[in-house]
């Protein structure tokens, strides 16, 4: 069994979560990591680093692993990474072979009937290739990016009759093999620019997670209220992901760089000094995320 599923399963007993953080870059790896360690120096707060394929392509996927491992087995800190959003086979079989520890099979924008199938076909063989990696599977289409939005996207399912239904929760549970299901509950990739991200279906977790024995993991977590992250954690969903107000976060520490340190200081050109200052705003929104989900 996994570092990772027992860390899961441990949130899903205690009904806290596990906060996911999508990175494009060392400096968010490292504001993460400082984001965490306020929490717990001791590593009682573990953490998952995302990667989403574009992410994986920009900052290097062997390149990742390694230093995730690495620090790994130097601090006894537990970090593990995740293979976000694989669309295709070969990109999950990619992250598997170079040492990921769990996977997300994205086939959402497939019906239930073919998002089955291609998710059991996958699961099996990365199975086959590892046994113990962590695979997730996807129900819903939610949106295809962390971004700033103007509205929700129309194909996206956020209304009552669109979301995830617990039968076919537990449906697709139980045919693919996945060790976590991530459903469609009113939660959208990305954060409206000039309205609140839509409210979550309390009680639609709370039937998924009565249909189905394994973990449910949250996407979309940025531009949630607070409260509904609460309460989503209570009602099961042992895993949360953020992505866009990191991003946020690390452009704001940019913006901030630009318009009043690097006039203030004109020749410093170190960028392992002044990227701190991104490097803290995402420590800052990693800190608050993990309160709300602990
Ligand atoms: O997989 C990534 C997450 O679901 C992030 O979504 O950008 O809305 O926080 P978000
Ligand atoms: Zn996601």
């Amino acid at each position: 069994m996994s570092l990772l599923i027992k860390e899961i399963e441990k949130a899903q007993n205690n009904k806290t979560a596990i906060g996911h953080f999508n990175i494009s870059n060392l400096e968010m790896f490292k504001g993460v990591l400082a984001g965490a360690m306020n929490l717990s120096p001791e590593g009682k707060t573990p953490v998952i680093i995302g990667l989403s394929e574009s992410e994986r392509k920009y900052i290097g996927t062997e390149e990742t692993v390694g230093f995730v491992q690495k620090l790994r087995t130097e601090t006894n800190y537990p970090v593990f990474i995740n293979a976000d959003h694989c669309k295709t086979y070969e990109s999950a079989e990619e992250a598997v072979q170079a040492g990921f520890d769990s996977v997300v099979i994205d086939n959402s924008k497939l019906s239930l009937n073919e998002n089955i199938e291609a998710t059991k076909r996958t699961t099996a063989i990365l199975k086959g290739i590892k046994f113990d990696i962590l695979v997730e599977g996807e129900m819903g289409f939610i949106g295809g990016s962390s971004k700033l939005l103007d509205q929700i996207p129309s194909e996206v399912q956020v209304t009552e009759d669109t979301i995830t239904k617990a039968l076919d929760a537990k449906r697709f549970a139980e045919e693919t093999g996945i060790d976590m299901l991530s459903p469609a509950v009113g939660n959208l990739h990305g954060v409206l620019k000039n309205f609140l991200n839509p409210r979550l279906n309390m009680e639609r977790i709370k039937e998924i997670a009565e249909a189905v024995n394994i973990p449910l993991v949250l996407h979309g977590g940025s531009g949630v209220a607070k409260e509904d992250i609460q309460e989503a954690v209570k009602s099961g969903m042992s895993v949360v992901h953020f992505s866009t107000d990191l991003r946020v976060a690390f452009r704001k520490g940019l913006i901030e760089l630009v318009e009043d340190y690097f006039p203030n200081n004109p020749n410093e050109v170190a960028p392992y000094k002044y990227l701190t200052i991104a490097v803290k705003a995402v420590e800052e929104v990693v800190t608050q995320k993990l309160e709300l989900l602990n």
